[in-house]
């Protein structure tokens, strides 16, 4: 079973709750590292830690929300084994996906519906990375 990873700030909250249920409705584990309500609270607080479980393997995929997706996409990013992406709609998910093997998806949870935010997420966790002429390029985005 693979283990989701989830984290927002207080702007992303409700819709990680909502994501929450989509995940146990459609048979997957998952881990919560908060933030725990709508009081408000520091992004990168929760993105570092969502971050560093994917990295270490604790998680197999995270998904991460503030209210643009900017500064939890940020915080992740600083990790040298992760690779968010920032998605409001499912074909840049997919995108996210196979042409960019991302393994954290982020979305704005001010700024997407929760009907759209499930297909992201449904795409996202199905679709494969296509490997290729995509590998080079993912190997070349660490700072040497
Ligand atoms: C919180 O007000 C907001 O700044 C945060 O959720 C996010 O949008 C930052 O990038």
């Amino acid at each position: 079973m693979r283990t989701i990873g989830l984290a927002s700030d207080h702007a992303g909250y409700p819709l990680k709750e909502h994501i929450k249920e989509w995940l146990t409705a459609n048979g997957y584990e998952y881990k919560d590292f908060g933030t725990n309500s709508t009081d408000s609270c520091d992004y990168p607080q929760f993105g570092h830690a969502l971050a560093t479980a994917v990295e270490n393997g604790e998680c197999h995929t995270g998904i991460a929300i503030c209210g643009t997706g900017n500064g939890i996409n940020m915080s992740v990013n600083h990790h040298q084994g992760i690779r968010g992406a920032l998605c409001w709609m499912p074909e840049i998910a997919e995108l996210a996906r196979q042409h960019n093997d991302a393994n954290i998806l982020v979305m704005p949870g001010r700024f997407i519906d929760n009907d759209t935010a499930e297909k992201c997420v449904k795409t996202f966790l199905e679709t494969e990375f296509e490997g290729g002429r995509h590998q080079r390029r993912i190997d070349a985005i660490p700072c040497k």
